[in-house]
This record gives structure tokens, sequence and C-alpha cells, in this order.
């Protein structure tokens, strides 16, 4: 931290460059692999207005240097998917929506480590800058998704922070996507929503070797006030859809831990690629192509990936519509196909699934995320009654991606 009261000379680069190290993580992330942004706007700006050197009361620099604070705080929104599972990693289409809970992760930047507490984890992440250990091994756990971000962005400087949650955590409300966005523009990172979400998404696959898609990330990275997101997950044109007012998004938690996840979602991945082997892309296979498939489990996976793809731009226009019900009936069929042919659901899910359609104001629910526990996502009419199934639930709202609400000074 500069702290100095004596200083060389106002000229002089400062001892913390933060200049100097955002230049490093643009270069250090992947700018040559990305596209131009088509649809989403930059992301706000992290130089305050008039940060810079103090000035003495003639306009002249000042002989002598104040404290400079360093302090970053950024935030970054967890999300729900409302429909497209199992999709992105295949380049098809999504909808998901930022939710109104985040992540705030606030560095006071300096040294070369970053050193973070959380009100939520009884052991700080302690990630040395250039360290050889991978993200992986990484103790405690939270700690990796931080090292994730450390190991991608290669941050010239560090700091010393904390980060405080309310999106509820290992969930299925992408916690973990929240944590890297929050934390990679907490350490300065510069670019587009999908440059930041294609820095994270990398992050993500080496903290948890889970070879995960784009979604979580994105949503969390561009995600606006009052809309889902329409991806296309092939080229990354981001498509903001209103979310009817009449419209309550409730998410409902299973408190089934999601313990598959890791190995399933791999071999799920693994089964897609087999499947486009035999007949092309899947984001632009239709039913009859899927039919042409030998395996039969290959078959189904393929199938539900290319009705899903259907399903979305039926919700989208169902949205567009005020077709709430329709929307609703969309949903339950997502999920008989995530149960049915992707085979990721489980009976508790199932049964969770079955009592929010039998309430009274609820079009229709289905899991959401990678699925093997975790949450489901309802849709009610606004002034319906949230069900009490005995387990957790929050209504959220279609909310703002990521900013950086405090620049260095
Ligand atoms: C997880 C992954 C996403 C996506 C979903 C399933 O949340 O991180 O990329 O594949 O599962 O739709």
């Amino acid at each position: 931290m500069v702290d100095a009261e004596v200083g060389p000379s106002p000229d002089a680069p400062p001892a913390l460059d933060v200049q100097a190290a955002t230049r490093t993580v643009t270069t250090a992330s992947h700018s040559s692999r990305h596209r131009a942004p088509t649809t989403v706007p930059p992301l706000p700006s992290r130089r305050a207005p008039g940060a810079g050197w103090p000035k003495s009361t003639a306009g002249r620099p000042a002989r002598t240097w104040q404290a400079r604070p360093m302090t970053v705080v950024a935030r970054a929104p967890g999300r729900v998917n409302l429909i497209g599972e199992h999709t992105d990693t295949t380049g098809g289409l999504v909808l998901p929506m930022a939710i109104d809970r985040r992540t705030v992760v606030e560095i006071e930047r300096g040294g070369s480590t970053l050193h973070l507490v959380s009100d939520d984890e009884p052991d700080a992440a302690v990630v040395a800058l250039g360290s050889s250990v991978p993200p992986a091994e990484v103790h405690p756990v939270w700690a990796r998704y931080v090292a994730g971000v450390v190991e991608v962005l290669r941050p010239a400087v560090g700091g010393r922070g904390r980060v405080r949650t309310d999106v509820p955590i290992g969930a299925g409300l992408s916690s973990s996507a929240a944590l890297e966005v929050a934390v990679a523009l907490a350490l300065g990172f510069e670019g587009t929503p999908i440059e930041l979400a294609r820095a994270c998404q990398s992050a993500e696959q080496v903290a948890s070797g889970v070879p995960c898609g784009i979604m979580d990330q994105l949503a969390s990275a561009a995600g606006v006030e009052g809309h889902a997101l329409l991806v296309d997950c092939h080229t990354l044109d981001v498509e903001p859809v209103q979310i009817p007012d009449g419209l309550r998004i409730v998410v409902v938690d299973s408190g089934q831990r999601r313990a598959l996840a890791t190995s399933e979602y791999g071999a799920r991945r693994a089964q897609c690629e087999a499947a486009e082997a035999a007949i092309g892309p899947l984001r632009s296979a239709t039913v009859a192509d899927v039919e042409r498939i030998a395996d039969a489990v290959l078959r189904r996976r393929a199938r539900h990936v290319v009705t899903e793809n259907e399903r979305v731009r039926a919700a989208v226009a169902a949205l567009r519509e005020g077709a709430v019900d329709e929307l609703g009936s969309l949903l339950v069929d997502g999920h008989r196909s995530l149960r049915n042919d992707f085979e990721v659901s489980t009976a508790v899910l199932d049964e969770l699934v079955e009592a929010l359609c039998r309430r009274p104001g609820v079009h229709g629910a289905r899991l959401t995320g990678a699925g093997f526990g975790g949450c489901c996502v309802a849709l009610l009419d606004a002034d319906a009654e949230v069900p009490d199934l005995g387990v957790r639930s929050w209504v959220v709202r279609p909310s703002a991606g990521a900013s950086v609400v405090q620049a260095p000074t």
C-alpha cells in the first residue's frame, strides 16, 4: 500500500501502478481469442473521475504526498437459468438472468499476494501471484476460485480484502461465477463483459476441473435489469429479453447437494461431443438428424440438446407475447427432457417440480443449472403466494450484471 508522506516526484510512476496492472491483465487475458461484442455494452470505466495525484490549492502538484488508498470494490450477481440447460457447451441457446443477490469483493491493492477473508468461510484465501500450485489443489476450497482468477488474469499487483455475499452458496445459483467475476474486476480486469466471462469461465474450469460452459459467468457479467439474456453460445450474441411485470420468479432449493455434478457433467459433455461426431453440430441439428444416431444413449443426449434449443426459442417468443402459461409448459417439458433424455435430474427434484406445479398461481417449474441436486426455478403470478414446501426458496428479480462500485483513487 502506498502510504508515504514524502515520496518521489509527482511525475514518477506510482509505486502501485493500477494502469500497468490492468495492462498486464489485458495482455495476459485472451484478447486475441475474443470476438468483438455485438450487443453487450462495455463495462463501466474503473477510473474514478478526478482520480490522480493530489494537487496543491495553487493548481500545482503538491510536494507532499497524501496517503493514496487503492481500495477497489466490485460486485457480481449470481444467476438463475430460465431455460436452455446443458446447451451452452455445444454452442446452443440459453436464457439465464442475473439475480438480485450479489458477491461484493473489496480489495486494498498492493503486494504480490492476494489475501481475502470471507464472512462465510472460516479460513482465508491466500494466493501468491505467480504461484505454481494448480488452483484445483489450493485450500480452503473456496480459494480455488480466487486462485483460478489469478492464474488466468496474472495480475501484477495483489492485495488484501474481504468478500461478502448473499448468493446462496452451493445451491446452484452460480456463487462461484459471482466470486470469480467480482474478484476479476477488483483485480483491475478491463474488457467487455464477454471477455470477462470467458476469462472467468477459464478460471472456473481450472479451479473446479469441470469443463463448464460460459453461461454462468456471462449471465453474471452481462446481466440487464428487468431482463433475461438470450445468449447464442456459438456467436456469443447476447439479446436482453424483457421479463413481464406480472411474473414472479422463485428459486426453490431441493436441499440436495450436487454430488455427481463434477463427474457426470464431464461425461455428458463428452457424450454430446460423440453425438456431434456422428451428425455434426447439435446447435444446427434437427430431431430427424438425431434419429440417425445409432447409439441409444447418445441419441437421447442429443435429442435433449436439440429440443432444448427449440424450447429456448419458443420461450423467448412466449415471453415477448406475455404467454406465461405457454412459458410454464415449456419449463415443464424442459424438465422432462432433462430427466428422461439427459438424465441429470433426481427423484427429489422431480417431486419438487411436481409439487410446485400443483400449487395455485404456478405456471411451471423445472430443475435449473447442472442438475444432480441443487435448485428448481418456478414461474408464478406476481400476486401468487410462494409455496411453502418446507425448503428454502428465494424470490429473485432480473438484475444488472457485474460492476466496479468503487474505483481505485
Ligand atoms: C453449469 C455450467 C454451465 C451450464 C449448466 C447447465 O451451471 O457451469 O456452463 O452448462 O451447468 O446448463
